[in-house]
């Protein structure tokens, strides 16, 4: 019998406003959920929408309806995205189910029944956005300690949940099981920030508003939409249902995989809640970083969001889910800007697989008219290759293990640079022009295609259009299993030299469509213009004279990285700047310089420099500039700035 798999991203509010960022969890699981199905797991991906409370009540009044026609619109345009990026759920949920509301106020009244739920006065503060309620102490700043945005004063009468009563369990849970919240860093921010301090019951009804569960044993209070909510991971599973067959195979889950900010309500209260209802605890519950635009959080509220309908038609569905899955190190916020898109695209996509594939299929046909002579001539310098490929399985299932989707895809592309190396190493060129070495030709060209095969079976789960694209090429087809990911495993038909996998694009031309097609930002209009005086870009007098003085939260806000240089060239068309490419540890960053009188190239590339991080972007030369580089400078002319040792791109300037 297969093992079961059982994975769940958050439920999503319908509120319309979809973005790169919201896509992040739902294509990280589903990454996850296609390889353990290849895997030989039996696995239940669970997703859907939370379409109950206040914060959803509103947005319908504001489009003039009534939410239940508000939501079956908004759920419809999600599932549209999902549709769009691929994203193959086993069920998804609506927290307006019939099922799923009946089981909700089963659990509410079991857990008052058996004294776990009780009625008193709540007075606190409440964020709509958040659906959260905090005490006066809890706030920051007098707004939500959450979001930042307003709270209102609450005094209503409410049910409340013994959430205190749990605290001991949980403290022990989440510091005896290392698994159980992942990644450490939230682990120690639950503990020292709630858990610790103490936890007060929670007020789990509200009167204030209509549109939520009805608590079963008063008409005049709904049930809190976070309790209605979590309860859909055992609801959706047929929970309190006629038939919780599925609920009986699947539950626990062995995954919840969140963003950080609700990491609070997956670690503490739904465990508490399991506790009360005497059900076992999920295995994991992991909150991932955001992607954040600049140093925000992308979100729509903001003003900064990025369109995914538009990045995957114009890119590609597979461009989008590769960044997503690669660019951003899983645990920690990744900042996406255009450039870091592009360039991934560019030099993964395009130059290190597009090329392989292309190069390989190419050659089959070139030599042998698409199809291997079976003599073969192997060499003991084919080894390295061999090994790599036979060992990259099991590093990428430690990955996925880990839930490590970026060093996953990484050691993929690992292979597929090493086959490219290979064939500038065996030059099948000069091979093919020997007739002697026909059976070395044959065999060299034989690894390659043994190497796309594991790469393109591999790639599967988390790129399944380029995954099939391929296997196509090469002759073979998605068989759902990764049998066979060892070298020598299949003997090939006829090779296919298919268009080429992706067109490269011309960054800085396409950097400017990118802009065109930007939604207009609200707060533009307040915004001062990006001055569009090159930084570097001419280097003043030395000595501008003293500066006013500056206190140290001025300086704080000045974000100091040190800067790998990986490469440098001149700006076309300009004598003065140099176009680098920059590793700050975060993300690559496209930084223009006005140093070219100064410095060659050359001579820039590896440098460890000094580089401000958190300026705004500008354009440069036509070039997009993401930072800037110090130098020092005298009557001599320029210096760079750099760490008295090696120190690695990302390490901080303090
Ligand atoms: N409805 C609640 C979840 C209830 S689960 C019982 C909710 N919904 S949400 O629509 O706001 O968020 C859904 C998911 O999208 C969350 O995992 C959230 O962290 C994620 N993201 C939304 N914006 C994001 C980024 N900018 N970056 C990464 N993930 C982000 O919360």
């Amino acid at each position: 019998m297969k093992p079961k798999y059982y994975i769940t991203t958050p439920i999503y509010y319908p509120s319309g406003k979809w973005h790169i960022g919201t896509c992040y969890t739902t294509v990280v699981c589903d990454a996850l959920a296609r390889f353990k199905r290849m895997d030989g797991y039996d696995v239940f991906y669970l997703t859907g929408t939370d379409e109950h409370g206040q914060k959803i009540e509103k947005y319908a009044a504001q489009a003039g309806t009534d939410p239940k026609t508000f939501v079956d619109g908004v759920v419809g345009e999600l599932k549209k995205l999902w549709s769009k990026l691929n994203v193959k759920y086993d069920k998804f949920i609506r927290t307006t189910d019939e099922e799923h509301e009946k089981a909700v106020q089963k659990i509410f009244q079991k857990l008052y029944d058996q004294g776990d739920i009780y009625k008193s006065e709540y007075e606190g503060w409440y964020c709509t956005p958040c659906e959260s309620f905090w005490t006066k102490t809890q706030l920051k700043d007098g707004k939500c300690p959450d979001c930042g945005r307003e709270v209102q004063l609450t005094k209503e009468s409410s049910y409340f949940f013994r959430l205190s009563k749990y605290q001991d369990r949980l403290i022990k849970l989440i510091e005896e099981d290392p698994d159980f919240l992942q990644p450490k860093s939230r682990r120690n921010e639950m503990l020292n920030n709630f858990l610790r301090p103490g936890l007060q019951d929670l007020a789990v009804s509200r009167t204030s508003f209509k549109w939520g569960v009805p608590v079963p044993f008063d008409d005049d209070h709904v049930i809190y939409v976070w309790i209605d909510a979590l309860s859909n991971y055992i609801t959706a599973l047929g929970y309190g249902s006629d038939n919780e067959e599925l609920f009986k195979k699947y539950w626990p889950a062995d995954v919840h995989m969140m963003g950080k900010e609700i990491v609070r309500f997956h670690s503490i209260i739904w465990p508490a809640i399991l506790m009360a209802l005497g059900l076992p605890l999920p295995k994991k519950v992991y909150g991932h970083g955001w992607l954040m635009f600049g140093n925000d959080k992308m979100s729509k509220s903001k003003g900064n969001v990025v369109d995914p309908f538009i990045l995957s038609d114009r890119y590609g569905v597979d461009s989008l889910r590769y960044y997503l899955l690669r660019e951003i190190p899983f645990g920690a916020d990744g900042s996406y800007t255009n450039y870091s898109f592009l360039a991934r695209i560019n030099s993964d996509l395009c130059n290190t697989l597009g090329n392989l594939l292309s190069r390989t299929t190419a050659m089959v046909n070139q030599y042998f008219g698409g199809t291997l002579p079976t003599e073969r001539e192997g060499t003991e310098f084919d080894r390295e290759l061999e090994e790599k490929i036979n060992g990259v399985a099991d590093k990428v299932r430690g990955f996925v293990d880990e839930l490590q989707a970026p060093e996953a895809l990484a050691a993929i592309l690992d292979v597929a640079e090493r086959a490219n190396k290979y064939i500038d190493e065996t030059t099948p060129w000069l091979l093919a022009k020997d007739p002697d070495k026909k059976a070395r030709l044959s065999n060299v060209l034989y690894h390659l295609l043994e190497a796309l095969r594991v790469v393109g079976k591999l790639l599967l789960p988390f790129l399944p259009d380029t995954g099939n694209r391929i296997l196509s090429d090469l002759g073979l087809h998605d068989d759902g299993t990764f049998d066979g990911l060892t070298f020598g495993a299949v003997q090939y038909g006829k090779i296919t030299k298919g268009e080429a996998l992706l067109k490269r694009i011309d960054i800085n031309k396409e950097l400017v469509e990118m802009e065109k097609l930007a939604e207009p930002k609200e707060e533009k209009k307040e915004e001062p213009k990006v001055e569009q005086k090159p930084q570097n870009n001419a280097p003043k007098s030395h000595d501008e004279g003293p500066k006013p003085e500056i206190l140290i939260d001025d300086f704080a806000k000045v974000e100091l990285r040190v800067g790998k240089i990986l490469t440098a060239e001149k700006v076309e068309k300009s004598k003065k700047l140099l176009h680098f490419t920059v590793d700050t540890g975060d993300r690559v960053r496209s930084i223009v310089s006005g140093v070219a009188k100064y410095f060659t190239p050359e001579e820039m590339v590896n440098k460890e420099v000094v580089v401000v991080a958190n300026l705004k972007p500008a354009t440069l030369g036509g070039v997009l500039s993401e930072g800037m580089i110090l130098f020092a400078e005298n009557e001599e002319g320029l210096a760079t700035v750099e760490p008295g040792k090696p120190v690695g791109g990302g390490a901080t300037v303090c």
